[in-house]
């Protein structure tokens, strides 16, 4: 079996490597395991520019990291890829700035990558990259004789060619794009916009659609075991035998958590059965805190929630719990499992994995239900859902009325739906099947 080499800009922590913890990291779990692997990415420090690789291995998969100079840096992560590609992939370009210098750093810091990375390649190995800070990386590579399999996933969505088009020197990027054998999106949606990009400036390689999943059947084994401990316990307690509606995103711009907020004081307004009878938990631990999109928002959000709680609390009951501190994986799963709705109103996302973990968490013979934007990855799969445009309030208003009051067997049938979906398209199937993708394209190009 070749050796498999990830690459992506963070790469886990030391803490989380023996176990593969963490996002990506639970999806490639799989993937990695019974074969030698290499994990290729930034240290996460940017203080000594311009040396080598550092490598640690355990077992038979290595992590190799380099630090990243901070003005690079800053330009890369910050500007370029959180402050222009992000919204702009997010269909936002009215969020994004532009900054030749910025684009200049991307560039040089995929440079640093594709040299740090060559002396470590063998000829036999495949390469995996992952995301948008990553799309230059092939070319990189490619230019010093890289001539093996390399793999591409975006894990965030990809806009219609009128929007993509507003990117300054746009075309460079998709021209990059064509030293990938293979290109992975997460949507149907997603491929047809990237290929008619792809198609425009005359590049024969394709898109293809690999949606993203989760580990089913450990999440649900977390969600039980921590919804009987101790946190899920204090939850419980503190809720009394009101509902609890969870939402669970990191503080960004893309998860529409102001627009969720507006839909849930509508709810009080508008269906006042339910004021004292339900509570809104939302947890959105601080992102980016250092690019002013991001800070803006929380600012926005500390007023809504203010604003929210002091016009709708009762004495007895806040109906808005809201934290932006971090909360532990497992804790997490057990309040999923304890929340009567799972509410994921994204504006735009590649997939969110939330309302997939929402699923799994479920008790079977108990389960909530999931108001999902239309506009989530997730939305085509999990037909389970109750659907809401996120822009709407009054519509998220009422998917929750509906939600609230839905009939017991109803909400069976339609976790029993999304559960099937949800075990049928899992993290491991999504690896194995790029991974194929990967392996048919060499044996073509052999
Ligand atoms: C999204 C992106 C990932 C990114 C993650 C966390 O899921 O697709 O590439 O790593 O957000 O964002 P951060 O900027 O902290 O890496």
């Amino acid at each position: 079996m070749s050796r498999l080499i990830i690459v992506s800009n963070r790469v886990p922590p030391p803490r989380e490597r023996a176990n593969l913890a963490g996002g990506l990291a639970v999806a490639l779990r799989e993937a990695l395991a019974g074969r030698d692997a290499l994990w290729f990415g930034w240290s996460g420090s940017n203080h000594a520019p311009e040396a080598p690789a550092r490598v640690t291995r355990i077992g038979r998969l290595g992590f190799a990291t380099i630090d990243l100079p901070p003005v690079d840096f800053a330009g890369y992560y910050r500007g370029f890829s959180n402050g222009m590609l992000w919204p702009l992939l997010h269909h936002r370009m009215g969020l994004a700035e532009f900054r030749r210098e910025d684009l200049a750093a991307y560039r040089r810091v995929n440079e640093t990558f594709a040299a740090a990375l060559t002396p470590l390649l063998r000829p036999g190995d495949l390469v995996w990259v992952h995301d948008y800070h990553l799309i230059p990386l092939g070319a990189g590579l490619r230019r010093r004789g890289f001539a093996g399999r390399i793999g591409f996933f975006l894990h965030v969505p990809f806009p219609p060619r009128a929007i993509f088009g507003a990117l300054p020197q746009g075309e460079g990027l998709v021209a990059d794009l064509g030293a990938y054998d293979v290109i992975g999106v997460q949507t149907r949606e997603d491929v047809a916009n990237l290929d008619e990009v792809l198609a425009a400036v005359g590049l024969t390689v394709r898109a293809g659609c690999y949606p993203i999943g989760i580990d089913p059947e450990a999440f649900a084994a977390e969600a039980r075991a921590a919804a009987a401990g101790p946190e899920g316990e204090r939850l419980r307690s503190s809720l009394g035998d009101r509902a609890l509606i969870l939402g669970v995103d990191r503080l960004d711009y893309s998860k529409g958590i102001p627009h969720r907020f507006r839909g849930f004081a509508q709810l009080l307004k508008r269906f006042p059965e339910h004021r004292n009878r339900v509570t809104l938990l939302q947890v959105a631990p601080v992102s980016r805190g250092d690019v002013a999109q991001y800070r803006a928002l929380r600012r926005e959000l500390d007023e809504l929630v203010g604003r929210i709680n002091g016009e709708h609390a009762e004495f007895d009951w806040v109906p808005l719990r809201y934290l932006t501190q971090t909360v532990p994986r497992a804790t997490l799963a057990g309040f999923q499992r304890i929340a009567s709705i799972g509410l994921v109103t994204p504006l735009r996302d590649g997939m969110n994995l939330v309302a997939k973990e929402f699923v799994a968490a479920q008790d079977p013979d108990h389960p909530g239900a999931l108001v999902l934007s239309r506009f989530a990855g997730a939305a085509a799969a999990l037909d389970g859902a109750i659907l809401v445009n996120p822009h709407d309030p009054d519509e998220t208003a009422e998917a929750l009325h509906i939600a609230l009051t839905m009939p017991e067997a109803e909400r069976r049938a339609r976790w029993e739906r999304m559960w099937q979906e949800v075990r049928r398209h899992t993290a491991a199937s999504w690896a194995r099947s790029f991974l194929a993708s990967l392996d048919v394209a060499a044996a073509r190009a052999a």
